[in-house]
Protein backbone atom coordinates (compact mmCIF):
# COMPACT_ATOMS: atom_id res chain seq x y z
CA UNK A 1 0.00 0.00 0.00
CA UNK A 2 1.53 3.42 -0.44
CA UNK A 3 1.84 5.82 1.75
CA UNK A 4 -0.57 9.00 0.58
CA UNK A 5 0.10 12.61 1.80
CA UNK A 6 -1.70 15.42 0.70
CA UNK A 7 0.04 18.65 0.94
CA UNK A 8 -2.21 21.94 1.53
CA UNK A 9 -2.30 25.59 2.99
CA UNK A 10 -5.19 27.70 4.21
CA UNK A 11 -3.34 30.78 2.18
CA UNK A 12 -2.36 31.05 -1.50
CA UNK A 13 1.16 31.31 -2.43
CA UNK A 14 2.64 29.90 0.80
CA UNK A 15 5.18 27.17 -1.50
CA UNK A 16 2.64 24.23 -1.54
CA UNK A 17 2.92 23.49 -4.82
CA UNK A 18 6.68 23.86 -5.12
CA UNK A 19 7.12 21.93 -1.72
CA UNK A 20 4.98 19.12 -3.36
CA UNK A 21 7.48 18.76 -6.08
CA UNK A 22 10.68 18.44 -3.94
CA UNK A 23 9.54 16.77 -1.30
CA UNK A 24 8.74 14.03 -4.07
CA UNK A 25 11.95 14.38 -5.58
CA UNK A 26 13.33 14.02 -2.00
CA UNK A 27 11.82 10.50 -1.70
CA UNK A 28 12.81 9.36 -4.90
CA UNK A 29 16.31 10.04 -3.86
CA UNK A 30 15.66 7.72 -1.08
CA UNK A 31 14.67 4.99 -3.54
CA UNK A 32 10.93 5.42 -3.03
CA UNK A 33 8.80 4.93 -6.13
CA UNK A 34 6.78 8.40 -6.00
CA UNK A 35 3.90 9.66 -7.48
CA UNK A 36 3.09 13.97 -7.91
CA UNK A 37 -0.42 14.22 -8.03
CA UNK A 38 -1.90 17.72 -8.88
CA UNK A 39 -5.48 17.81 -7.88
CA UNK A 40 -5.12 21.68 -8.88
CA UNK A 41 -7.78 20.82 -11.81
CA UNK A 42 -8.27 23.86 -13.88
CA UNK A 43 -5.41 25.41 -12.26
CA UNK A 44 -2.27 23.21 -13.10
CA UNK A 45 0.93 24.26 -11.76
CA UNK A 46 3.20 20.89 -10.98
CA UNK A 47 4.09 20.65 -14.17
CA UNK A 48 5.93 23.79 -14.09
CA UNK A 49 7.70 23.17 -11.50
CA UNK A 50 8.67 19.99 -12.82
CA UNK A 51 10.30 21.42 -15.85
CA UNK A 52 7.28 19.04 -17.82
CA UNK A 53 4.88 21.74 -18.57
CA UNK A 54 5.79 21.11 -22.51
CA UNK A 55 5.55 17.39 -22.24
CA UNK A 56 1.39 17.17 -20.73
CA UNK A 57 -0.26 15.28 -23.50
CA UNK A 58 -3.16 13.71 -21.34
CA UNK A 59 -3.69 14.23 -17.60
CA UNK A 60 -6.15 13.29 -14.85
CA UNK A 61 -9.23 14.33 -16.42
CA UNK A 62 -8.64 11.78 -19.42
CA UNK A 63 -7.65 9.25 -17.11
CA UNK A 64 -11.03 9.53 -15.17
CA UNK A 65 -13.21 9.93 -18.44
CA UNK A 66 -11.44 7.23 -20.42
CA UNK A 67 -9.50 8.85 -22.41
CA UNK A 68 -6.23 7.86 -21.61
CA UNK A 69 -4.71 5.26 -19.17
CA UNK A 70 -2.89 5.61 -15.73
CA UNK A 71 0.73 4.87 -18.01
CA UNK A 72 -0.31 7.28 -20.76
CA UNK A 73 -0.73 9.91 -18.61
CA UNK A 74 1.94 9.41 -16.39
CA UNK A 75 5.26 11.79 -16.90
CA UNK A 76 8.60 10.84 -15.95
CA UNK A 77 10.49 13.70 -13.92
CA UNK A 78 14.46 13.84 -15.85
CA UNK A 79 16.90 13.53 -13.88
CA UNK A 80 14.73 11.68 -10.79
CA UNK A 81 14.72 8.21 -11.42
CA UNK A 82 11.18 6.82 -9.95
CA UNK A 83 9.88 10.24 -9.68
CA UNK A 84 6.61 11.04 -11.87
CA UNK A 85 3.83 13.31 -12.51
CA UNK A 86 -0.25 13.30 -12.86
CA UNK A 87 -1.10 16.25 -13.87
CA UNK A 88 -4.12 17.99 -13.38
CA UNK A 89 -7.90 17.83 -15.53
CA UNK A 90 -9.12 20.98 -17.14
CA UNK A 91 -12.28 20.90 -15.76
CA UNK A 92 -12.80 21.64 -11.94
CA UNK A 93 -15.84 18.73 -11.76
CA UNK A 94 -13.58 16.21 -12.73
CA UNK A 95 -11.96 16.62 -9.25
CA UNK A 96 -14.73 14.87 -7.59
CA UNK A 97 -13.51 11.58 -8.99
CA UNK A 98 -10.00 11.55 -7.77
CA UNK A 99 -10.44 9.68 -4.42
CA UNK A 100 -12.00 6.71 -5.65
CA UNK A 101 -11.62 6.83 -9.32
CA UNK A 102 -7.20 7.34 -9.54
CA UNK A 103 -5.64 6.46 -6.08
CA UNK A 104 -6.51 3.11 -6.36
CA UNK A 105 -4.86 2.93 -9.43
CA UNK A 106 -2.23 4.87 -8.53
CA UNK A 107 -1.40 2.98 -5.27
CA UNK A 108 -0.41 -0.08 -7.62
CA UNK A 109 2.51 1.29 -8.73
CA UNK A 110 4.27 3.72 -5.94
CA UNK A 111 5.35 3.39 -2.82
CA UNK A 112 4.64 7.09 -1.83
CA UNK A 113 1.72 9.50 -3.72
CA UNK A 114 2.15 13.05 -2.66
CA UNK A 115 -1.00 15.25 -4.00
CA UNK A 116 -1.01 18.82 -4.33
CA UNK A 117 -4.56 19.52 -3.21
CA UNK A 118 -6.53 23.18 -2.87
CA UNK A 119 -8.46 22.76 0.29
CA UNK A 120 -12.25 24.20 0.33
CA UNK A 121 -15.00 22.89 1.83
CA UNK A 122 -15.76 20.63 -0.69
CA UNK A 123 -17.59 16.86 -0.12
CA UNK A 124 -14.92 15.37 -2.23
CA UNK A 125 -11.97 16.42 -0.27
CA UNK A 126 -13.68 14.63 2.36
CA UNK A 127 -13.13 11.11 0.68
CA UNK A 128 -9.77 12.21 -0.47
CA UNK A 129 -8.90 13.12 3.18
CA UNK A 130 -9.61 9.66 4.08
CA UNK A 131 -7.36 8.06 1.86
CA UNK A 132 -4.62 9.86 3.03
CA UNK A 133 -1.45 9.41 5.48
CA UNK A 134 -1.04 12.26 6.52
CA UNK A 135 -2.04 16.04 6.04
CA UNK A 136 1.20 18.72 5.56
CA UNK A 137 -0.33 22.29 5.57
CA UNK A 138 2.12 24.70 4.47
CA UNK A 139 2.33 28.49 6.66
CA UNK A 140 4.73 31.37 6.53
CA UNK A 141 5.59 32.62 9.70
CA UNK A 142 3.40 35.65 9.11
CA UNK A 143 0.66 36.09 11.84
CA UNK A 144 -2.17 36.37 9.54
CA UNK A 145 -0.75 32.58 7.72
CA UNK A 146 -0.12 31.23 11.12
CA UNK A 147 -3.79 32.69 12.13
CA UNK A 148 -5.41 31.03 9.20
CA UNK A 149 -3.64 27.85 9.33
CA UNK A 150 -4.66 27.10 13.04
CA UNK A 151 -8.78 27.31 11.95
CA UNK A 152 -7.59 25.25 9.00
CA UNK A 153 -5.94 22.55 11.52
CA UNK A 154 -9.21 23.08 14.10
CA UNK A 155 -11.38 22.22 11.23
CA UNK A 156 -9.39 18.86 10.00
CA UNK A 157 -9.18 18.31 13.76
CA UNK A 158 -13.02 17.79 14.01
CA UNK A 159 -13.00 15.60 10.89
CA UNK A 160 -10.50 13.14 13.10
CA UNK A 161 -7.47 14.15 10.76
CA UNK A 162 -3.69 15.46 12.56
CA UNK A 163 -2.17 17.82 10.59
CA UNK A 164 1.74 18.54 10.18
CA UNK A 165 3.22 21.20 9.30
CA UNK A 166 5.87 22.80 7.15
CA UNK A 167 7.09 26.77 7.97
CA UNK A 168 8.37 28.36 4.40
CA UNK A 169 9.99 31.50 3.30
CA UNK A 170 11.30 32.38 6.50
CA UNK A 171 13.69 35.65 6.32
CA UNK A 172 16.45 34.77 8.90
CA UNK A 173 18.10 38.37 7.95
CA UNK A 174 14.94 40.62 8.71
CA UNK A 175 14.73 37.91 12.23
CA UNK A 176 18.48 38.44 12.80
CA UNK A 177 17.84 42.44 12.70
CA UNK A 178 15.35 41.89 15.13
CA UNK A 179 12.43 43.40 12.62
CA UNK A 180 10.62 40.27 12.74
CA UNK A 181 10.19 37.92 15.30
CA UNK A 182 11.79 34.73 15.48
CA UNK A 183 10.47 32.09 13.33
CA UNK A 184 10.05 29.24 16.20
CA UNK A 185 8.04 31.79 18.30
CA UNK A 186 5.63 32.57 15.38
CA UNK A 187 5.24 29.58 14.60
CA UNK A 188 5.35 27.46 18.02
CA UNK A 189 1.91 28.12 18.96
CA UNK A 190 0.59 26.06 16.55
CA UNK A 191 -0.01 22.36 18.13
CA UNK A 192 1.48 20.56 15.12
CA UNK A 193 4.13 18.15 14.14
CA UNK A 194 6.96 20.49 12.21
CA UNK A 195 8.33 18.43 9.05
CA UNK A 196 10.67 21.55 8.17
CA UNK A 197 11.44 25.11 8.32
CA UNK A 198 12.44 26.39 5.39
CA UNK A 199 13.83 29.97 4.76
CA UNK A 200 12.94 32.34 1.78
CA UNK A 201 15.73 31.96 -0.90
CA UNK A 202 15.92 33.60 -4.54
CA UNK A 203 17.61 30.11 -5.73
CA UNK A 204 14.29 28.96 -4.66
CA UNK A 205 11.94 31.28 -7.08
CA UNK A 206 14.21 31.02 -9.58
CA UNK A 207 14.55 26.80 -9.71
CA UNK A 208 10.90 27.67 -9.79
CA UNK A 209 10.88 29.60 -12.77
CA UNK A 210 12.86 27.40 -14.34
CA UNK A 211 11.36 24.41 -13.77
CA UNK A 212 14.30 22.54 -11.87
CA UNK A 213 14.42 20.75 -8.55
CA UNK A 214 16.62 21.19 -6.02
CA UNK A 215 15.78 18.29 -3.29
CA UNK A 216 19.06 16.41 -2.62
CA UNK A 217 21.37 19.65 -3.62
CA UNK A 218 23.40 21.17 -0.91
CA UNK A 219 21.46 24.72 -0.55
CA UNK A 220 18.71 25.20 2.67
CA UNK A 221 15.94 24.01 0.51
CA UNK A 222 17.52 21.05 -0.98
CA UNK A 223 18.68 20.37 2.62
CA UNK A 224 15.35 20.88 4.38
CA UNK A 225 12.86 19.17 2.07
CA UNK A 226 15.06 16.05 1.64
CA UNK A 227 14.55 15.85 5.92
CA UNK A 228 11.24 16.84 5.54
CA UNK A 229 11.26 13.74 3.60
CA UNK A 230 12.91 11.46 6.00
CA UNK A 231 10.53 12.80 8.91
CA UNK A 232 7.82 11.84 6.22
CA UNK A 233 8.74 8.02 6.27
CA UNK A 234 9.37 7.88 10.08
CA UNK A 235 13.23 8.30 10.54
CA UNK A 236 14.31 10.78 13.50
CA UNK A 237 16.24 13.81 11.61
CA UNK A 238 17.41 16.58 14.15
CA UNK A 239 16.75 20.28 13.08
CA UNK A 240 19.43 22.45 11.81
CA UNK A 241 17.05 25.34 11.58
N1 LIG B 1 11.38 29.15 0.25
C1 LIG B 1 11.09 29.95 -0.78
N2 LIG B 1 11.91 31.01 -1.08
C2 LIG B 1 11.64 31.82 -2.13
N3 LIG B 1 10.59 31.68 -2.95
C3 LIG B 1 9.76 30.64 -2.71
C4 LIG B 1 9.96 29.73 -1.62
N4 LIG B 1 8.98 28.79 -1.65
C5 LIG B 1 8.19 29.12 -2.71
N5 LIG B 1 8.65 30.22 -3.35
C6 LIG B 1 8.06 30.89 -4.52
O1 LIG B 1 6.75 31.35 -4.16
C7 LIG B 1 5.89 31.30 -5.30
C8 LIG B 1 4.62 30.52 -4.95
O2 LIG B 1 4.97 29.15 -4.82
P1 LIG B 1 3.89 28.00 -5.11
O3 LIG B 1 3.24 28.20 -6.43
O4 LIG B 1 4.56 26.71 -4.82
O5 LIG B 1 2.85 28.36 -3.96
P2 LIG B 1 1.40 27.72 -3.73
O6 LIG B 1 1.16 27.78 -2.25
O7 LIG B 1 1.31 26.42 -4.39
O8 LIG B 1 0.49 28.80 -4.48
P3 LIG B 1 -1.08 28.65 -4.91
O9 LIG B 1 -1.85 29.03 -3.68
O10 LIG B 1 -1.21 29.64 -6.03
O11 LIG B 1 -1.31 27.24 -5.32
C9 LIG B 1 6.70 30.68 -6.43
O12 LIG B 1 7.22 31.69 -7.23
C10 LIG B 1 7.83 29.94 -5.69
O13 LIG B 1 9.01 29.78 -6.47
MG1 LIG C 1 -0.06 25.73 -5.79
Amino acid sequence: MSQITALSAAKGGVGVSQLTANLGAALSKLERRTLLVDAHFGARTLDLFTGLSTRVFYHAGDVLNGRASLEDALLPVDGFSGLYLLPAGLRKEDAENLADGLLPLCERSFDQILIDLPLQPLTWQKSLLARCSDIVLVTTPEQASVRRTDSLRTVLEAEGVRPQMIVNMIRPRLIKKGLLPDAWEATETLPMQVLARIPSRRAVLIAGERGELLAGSASDYGLATMNAARRLLGEEVPYAV
